[in-house]
C-alpha cells in the first residue's frame, strides 16, 4: 500500500505505522514537527517499510497546509491508496470548561480541520477510483457523556461526517474505516485512571491494520467497547444525569 499518514509520531499511530513498515509498505508522514518526523521516519526505514519514508509538515491546526502537505504525499509516494488520521487533540473536560479558547482549538481540530483534512484526501483517492480513508474518532462520540462533553461532541461530529462519506462514496471505490477507540494507554491518556478495559497501542494497531484491509467501516478498538458502548447508548436520560460514566 502507498499511505500518507498524519499522526505516526506517537500512540496508536506510530504502532500502526510501524506494523505498515514490517510488511513492506510504503509511507508517507505528515506531521506538525520536522524533527519527530525525520526520527518516525527512520524508525520505520529500519523496521522495513519500501523505501526511504519521506515526511511533510501538516499541522491539524493549520488547514491551508493540507492540499499542499497532501500533494508532497502524493509525489513522494508517486500515488496514493491510503490515507490514515490518527492525529487529535485532547484535553480533559474540566480543562477545556476552564478554557474556552482551548475547547473552540480542540473542537476545530477534532472535527472542522479533520474533515477538511478528510475532504482533500477523499477527492485525491477518488480521482484515483478510490482507496481507503482510515480515520480516528472515539467512542466519546456515541452519547452526550460527563466526562466528554466537548471532546466528545466533537468525535460525534467527526463519526457522522465518516458514515455520511461511505453511505456517499463507497460505490465509487472508497473505503472508509471509522476506528472508535476506548480507552488506549498513551500519551494522550498519560495521568488518567485507566478503566478495566484499557487497550495497548500494539493490539490497536493489529485490529486496525485488519480493518483497513478488509474495508470495514466501523471498528471498537478494544472490541469490548462495543459492548459497553451498546448497552450506554441505550441507558435513559435520567441515568445519564446520575452516573459519572
Ligand atoms: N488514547 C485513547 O484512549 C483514545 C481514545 C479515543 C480516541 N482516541 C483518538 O485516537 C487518536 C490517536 O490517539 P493517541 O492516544 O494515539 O494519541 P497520542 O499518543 O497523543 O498521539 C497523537 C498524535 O497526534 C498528533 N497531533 C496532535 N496534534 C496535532 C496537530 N495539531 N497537528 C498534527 N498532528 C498532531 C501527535 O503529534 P505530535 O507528536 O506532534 O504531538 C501524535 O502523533 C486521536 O484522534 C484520539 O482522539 C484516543
Amino acid at each position: 500500500m502507498k499511505i500518507a499518514f498524519l499522526g505516526a509520531t506517537k500512540g496508536m499511530g506510530r504502532a500502526l505505522a510501524r506494523l505498515m513498515a514490517e510488511r513492506g509498505d510504503e509511507l508517507f508522514l505528515l506531521g506538525r514537527d520536522p524533527a519527530d518526523l525525520e526520527k518516525s521516519a527512520r524508525d520505520l526505514e529500519v523496521r522495513g517499510a519500501k523505501g526511504t519514508p519521506g515526511s511533510a509538515v501538516c499541522d491539524l491546526e493549520k488547514p491551508d497546509g493540507f492540499a499542499a502537505a497532501l500533494d508532497a504525499a502524493e509525489a513522494g509516494l508517486g500515488g496514493l491508496d491510503t490515507v490514515v488520521v490518527t492525529a487529535g487533540l485532547f484535553a480533559t473536560q474540566a480543562r477545556l470548561e476552564d478554557d474556552v479558547e482551548l475547547a473552540r482549538r480542540l473542537v476545530t481540530a477534532d472535527f472542522s480541520n479533520t474533515v477538511v483534512f478528510c475532504e482533500h484526501a477523499r477527492k485525491r483517492l477518488l480521482a484515483r477510483r478510490g482507496g481507503t480513508l482510515c480515520v480516528f474518532s472515539s467512542v466519546a462520540g456515541e452519547r452526550g457523556r460527563k466526562p466528554v462533553m466537548i471532546y466528545g461532541a466533537a468525535k460525534a461530529g467527526l463519526t457522522r461526517y465518516l458514515e455520511a462519506l461511505d453511505h456517499k462514496f463507497h460505490a465509487r471505490g472508497l473505503r472508509v474505516v471509522c476506528v472508535k477507540p476506548g480507552f488506549v494507554r498513551t500519551s494522550m491518556t498519560d495521568g488518567l485512571p485507566a478503566p478495566p478495559f484499557a487497550g495497548e497501542p500494539e493490539g490497536v494497531a493489529r485490529r486496525v491494520l485488519r480493518a483497513i484491509d478488509r474495508g470495514e467501516p466501523v471498528v471498537y478498538v478494544p472490541g469490548v467497547w462495543r459492548w459497553i458502548m451498546l448497552v450506554i447508548r441505550w441507558l435513559p436520560r435520567f441515568v445519564m444525569r446520575r452516573i459519572e460514566f
